[in-house]
């Protein structure tokens, strides 16, 4: 099965009820995340966004309802159920199907470029490519926020080894990125920050077992993990 095959059967099957019901239940890690976002939006007075690879955009619906976003997937499936669940409750956003490598847009569209949980899912020289796109329907003074799931953390990259070994991954495969330095660097892009989100989700990912993650909560006191979501942003001032 190539990606897109494994994204269409995660989503297969949910109507616009069950997105709407996950709006009032975030994960801790969407949840931190949004606070990230906001502080950024709000500090800039950013009104164009663009969530790319959204899937149920759960973190564009965490968003000031005010702003302009744009919700971008390949999957043509989603998107339309995204419309059909958020049509009434958030007029603001667009929807469009299209390609994140070859996205519609002119150059410096958008005010703030992110996602969650796409980056991961693509070599380096897909990722570099991806970045470049992203960069380039950023606006000058705009910010580019990738997150995406952090396999430096021990808990984390022991849970999805043990789910892939067992075939319990239900995901596609994802690649161990620190702070997507080299790809930022081969675009001539610097200025990169990093943080690290959501502590207590690491310890979500082994609940298949107490004992283990008993034994990685005690670890933790001496070893202080990061946390389950790595975010790094690169704001487009700095290249002016
Ligand atoms: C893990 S989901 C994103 C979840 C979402 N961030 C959320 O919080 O609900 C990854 C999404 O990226 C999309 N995707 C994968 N490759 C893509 C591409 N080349 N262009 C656009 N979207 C893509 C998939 O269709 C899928 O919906």
């Amino acid at each position: 099965m190539d990606q897109q095959d494994i994204w269409k059967q995660h989503t297969k099957g949910l109507t616009p009820e069950d997105l709407l019901k996950r709006i009032n239940k975030p994960a801790q890690f969407q949840i931190e995340l949004n606070d990230f976002l906001g502080k950024i939006i709000k500090d800039n007075n950013y009104k164009d966004l663009i969530e790319v690879g959204c899937e149920a955009g759960t973190s564009s619906t965490m968003l000031d309802k005010n702003l302009n976003i744009t919700l971008l997937d390949l999957n043509e499936d989603i998107l339309r159920l995204d419309e059909e669940a958020y049509k009434n409750v958030y007029p603001n956003f667009k929807y469009c199907q299209a390609d994140m490598f070859n996205m519609p847009f002119q150059d410096e569209s958008f005010d703030m470029v992110f996602n969650a949980g796409v980056i991961e899912h693509f070599d380096i020289e897909e990722r570099t490519r991806a970045i470049k796109e992203y960069w380039r329907v950023l606006k000058k003074g705009g910010t580019m926020v990738i997150a995406f799931p952090n396999h430096y953390s021990l808990p984390y990259r022991f849970a999805y080894l043990i789910r892939t070994i067992t075939k319990k991954w239900i995901f596609p495969p994802e690649n161990k990125m620190y702070n997507l330095k080299k790809e930022l660097q081969v675009n001539g892009i610097d200025g990169l920050q990093r943080i690290v989100l959501s502590k207590a989700s690491i310890f979500n990912w082994n609940n298949y077992s107490p004992f283990i993650n008993k034994c990685f909560k005690l670890l933790d006191k001496v070893f202080n993990f990061e946390g389950y979501l790595t975010v790094i942003w690169v704001k487009k001032n700095d290249h002016l």
